[in-house]
């Protein structure tokens, strides 16, 4: 199974949720059988690393994303995972738009199925070290139940 976490710029919230659900499968032994990647909707960052303060987020809690390299979604990546979620409203819409006729993947909203009070993980680009925290606090308790949800379906 494959699982495609889509942001605005991949270098905060997607790849903060791949490394957070990489690791967690790992710990449930579920590593081989789920692949977990991220992709922005946008190009801006491409082949760069997550935002510094992202990386120092996730490292506070044990979440290691200095392997992972900024990358465009692409029309093909429908049929490439079976699970894209997006981390706002404005991404969901990017790929419905891009969502080729027949496509496989499952799309959603990553917090929908997730979600406490927020259906958005908010973009903290512009925000400051609060916002990148509660990224962690959004993403972390949201991969705990995908990992819930993608056992059942295997
Ligand atoms: P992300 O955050 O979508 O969570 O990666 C952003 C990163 C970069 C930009 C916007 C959002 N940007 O405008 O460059």
């Amino acid at each position: 199974m494959r699982v495609l976490f889509v942001c605005l710029g991949n270098i905060c919230r997607s790849p903060t949720a791949e490394g957070v659900l990489r690791q967690k499968l790992r710990a449930a032994g579920l590593a081989e059988r789920i692949e977990v990647a991220s992709a922005g909707t946008g190009n801006w960052h491409v082949g760069k690393p997550p935002d510094a303060r992202s990386q120092r987020a996730a490292k506070r809690r044990g979440y290691d994303l200095s392997a992972q390299r900024a990358q465009q979604v692409t029309a093909m990546d429908f049929n490439r995972y079976d699970l894209i979620l997006a981390m706002d409203q404005s991404n969901l819409r990017d790929l419905k738009a891009l969502q080729p006729a027949g496509a496989l993947a499952e799309l959603d909203l990553f917090l929908r199925r997730y979600a406490g009070v927020k259906d958005e993980v908010p973009d903290p680009y512009y925000d400051g070290d609060h916002g990148f925290e509660e990224v962690l606090d959004l993403v972390d308790r949201a991969c705990d139940l995908l990992v819930i949800e993608l056992k059942g379906r295997l």
